[in-house]
Formats: structure tokens, C-alpha cells, sequence
């Protein structure tokens, strides 16, 4: 991808993505919101990193290696499976599952959509998407569609027709 820093973080985006999340960003600051950039594009070396230190956590707890590789998966993919090897996901403020508490997460449900962002593994939909619930995760699909899909409630794999 075509890589641009966000928001002068370290947190880098595709171009497009990252002009958008620089202008949802400067939205949510006027309204006393501060969508902190934590993790965006990861490439494939450092998307392996980060899934080996997770089974490299399980073993540490007794899993055998394919389990430590099972359970790994139910929060980082594997190299070359994550959106973040893409440039069009990125983790906003920290990986916690209690992000959705916040008054950030509250903002991006309202308003993230405008700016072409989707939650992408929502927690009542685990079944179509086969992945856990993610509040800190949002994926730039483009405004058009990020609307489409907020105003149906339904995921990107139900938009793309692909959900099985
Ligand atoms: N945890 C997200 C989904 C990833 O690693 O891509
Ligand atoms: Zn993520």
C-alpha cells in the first residue's frame, strides 16, 4: 500500500484511509474526543511477530503448539490473513475489550461512519463475521459503503455478499 502517517503518529495507513482518519480524527478532538492512533498497517514481518508472541503465551501456559496457534488466532491472525496487512484497519486507543465503555468508541458509533469507517467484528454478529468482538477495531471501507452498511446494521461480509 501507498503509506501515510496519521495524525503525525507513528501509525501508518493507506493514503486514502489515512486522509480519512486524519479528518474523523480532527472532528472528534472539536467534540472533546481523541481517537488515538494505536496500531495501522502491519507488515506481513511484524503481523508474524506479534501472532508468534501469542503462541509463544499459550505454550508459556501449557498449550500444546497447534492449540497455542488456535488460541492465537482469536485475536491476531496470522501473517498475511489481517486486514492490517492492508493499510485499511486500524485499532483505535488500545486492543481492550472495554474500549467499548468509552466515550470514544461512543463517538465512532455515532459518527465514524461519515468518514468511511466501520466496527468491524462487532459483537453481535461473531457469527457471520467468525471472529471474536473487537470494539478497538475499525476498517475504512469508503464512505458510501460505510454508510450502507451502518444504516442496514449489517457487516462487510453481508454487504460483499460473501457471509455463508
Ligand atoms: N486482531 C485483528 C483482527 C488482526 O490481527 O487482524
Ligand atoms: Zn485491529
Amino acid at each position: 500500500p501507498d503509506l501515510f502517517y496519521v495524525c503525525k503518529s507513528s501509525v501508518k495507513l493507506e493514503k486514502s484511509a489515512a486522509l480519512k482518519f486524519d479528518e474523523m480524527y480532527n472532528a472528534a478532538k472539536k467534540d472533546g474526543v481523541t481517537l488515538t492512533p494505536f496500531s495501522g498497517y502491519r507488515s506481513y514481518e511484524e503481523q508474524e511477530i506479534k501472532f508468534n508472541k501469542k503462541v509463544d503465551f499459550f505454550i508459556s501456559q501449557g498449550s500444546t503448539q497447534y492449540e497455542a496457534k488456535l488460541k492465537a488466532s482469536e485475536t491476531v491472525m496470522p501473517a498475511a490473513s489481517s486486514e492490517h496487512n492492508t493499510g485499511y484497519a486500524i485499532d483505535i486507543v488500545c486492543e481492550e475489550q472495554d474500549f467499548d465503555t468509552t466515550n470514544e468508541f461512543k463517538w465512532l458509533q455515532e459518527n465514524a461512519a461519515e468518514y468511511g469507517f466501520i466496527l468491524r467484528y462487532p459483537k453481535d454478529k461473531q457469527n457471520i463475521t467468525n471472529y471474536n468482538y473487537e470494539p478497538y477495531h475499525w476498517r475504512y471501507v469508503g464512505v458510501n459503503a460505510a454508510k450502507q452498511i451502518k444504516a442496514n446494521n449489517i457487516t462487510l461480509e453481508e454487504y460483499l455478499g460473501v457471509s455463508q
